[in-house]
């Protein structure tokens, strides 16, 4: 198995270093445009592999695509990180560029590859990725719901005051600020509704602080945040690498599933060695129906940005 991730900044190197971790791949090759930056930050994680006890060999090349030949899996986390006070929306115009030559480059090499989009604005990337590439909708993955999820879960936890393992929930919807849809009515305390513990109004909290979970890192840290996406990324790898058949929202293209057409946007998906198997379509209120309506609004605005 061999996954080769694009950008080896600090989200990408992140997703190295978990999917070396967890030790399910043969070889990670990082690629980055910054002259040695790619071929530095593997030697550093591969000086890590005695004492983190992985096999997987992690390599790194300037730009050479030709590395990457035959990857199984390719991630793309090439772009520019948003700053304090800026939308994931606003790199649209620097990123889209980016990502338009980083997915070229990458099919060119590894056509029968699967692809995941962690580039911001995630939804839009993953619509342009399609755009490029016309690759099967199943091989095209966009990493937002999975993080948004382990963020959800992580605010849940602090407002139940209970382990995160206790926790269960899921966010979809588009990866924004506005776009995203925690669906609270479904998170559980080991099965047991998050209701039955804490109040409606806490619960209106938990879902807000989730929305705005990227933007109050980025405010804190100066720029994105690169562990818990890298950990993020690093699970839709091994679903797909080792066939979990696991479910996680995803971004994928929508073809009339959850009423909506032509764009890119979280929703539940089975991720398995063909990459998204299934979308999983959830019953949801008319109010989840109508956030997340105002969702793919958002994400068809951003969209329409694009040159293609
Ligand atoms: C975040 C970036 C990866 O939410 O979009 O941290």
């Amino acid at each position: 198995m061999k996954v080769t991730v694009v950008g080896a900044g600090a989200v990408g190197a992140s997703c190295a270093e978990y999917i070396a971790i967890k030790d399910f791949a043969s070889e990670v090759v990082l690629l980055d445009i910054k002259e040695g930056y790619a071929e530095g930050k593997a030697m550093d994680l591969m000086q890590t592999a005695s004492l983190n006890g992985f096999d997987t060999k992690i390599t790194g090349t300037t730009n050479d695509y030709s590395k990457t030949a035959n990857s199984d899996i390719c991630v793309i986390t090439s772009g520019i990180p948003r700053k304090p006070g800026m939308t994931r929306e606003e790199l649209i115009g620097i990123n889209a560029g980016i990502v338009k030559t980083v997915s070229t480059n990458l099919i060119e090499h590894s056509p029968n590859t699967i692809m995941i989009v962690v580039s911001n604005p995630m939804d839009t990337m993953t619509y342009l990725v399609h755009k490029t590439t016309s690759l099967p909708k199943n091989r095209i993955v966009g990493m937002g719901g999975a993080l948004d999820s382990a963020r959800f879960k992580y605010r849940l936890a602090e407002a139940l005051g209970a382990p995160i393992s206790d926790v269960d929930g899921m966010v979809i919807g588009g990866h924004s600020d506005k776009g995203m849809v925690p669906l609270t009515r479904l998170a559980t305390r080991n099965s047991v509704p998050v209701s039955k513990f804490i109040s409606e109004e806490r619960l209106t909290q938990v879902k807000e602080d989730t929305k705005v979970g990227g933007a109050t890192l980025t405010k804190l840290l100066g720029t994105s945040a690169w562990y818990a996406p890298g950990a993020a990324v690093s699970g839709l790898v091994q679903a797909i690498a080792c066939d979990l058949k696991k479910m996680y929202p995803c971004s994928t293209l929508l073809e009339g599933e959850y009423g909506l057409n032509d764009l890119c946007i979280g929703v539940p998906v089975i991720l398995g060695r063909n990459g998204i198997e299934e979308i999983v379509e959830i019953e949801l209120t008319q109010a989840e129906k109508d956030h997340m309506k105002e969702s793919a609004e958002g994400v068809s605005k951003t969209n329409a940005l694009l040159e293609l």
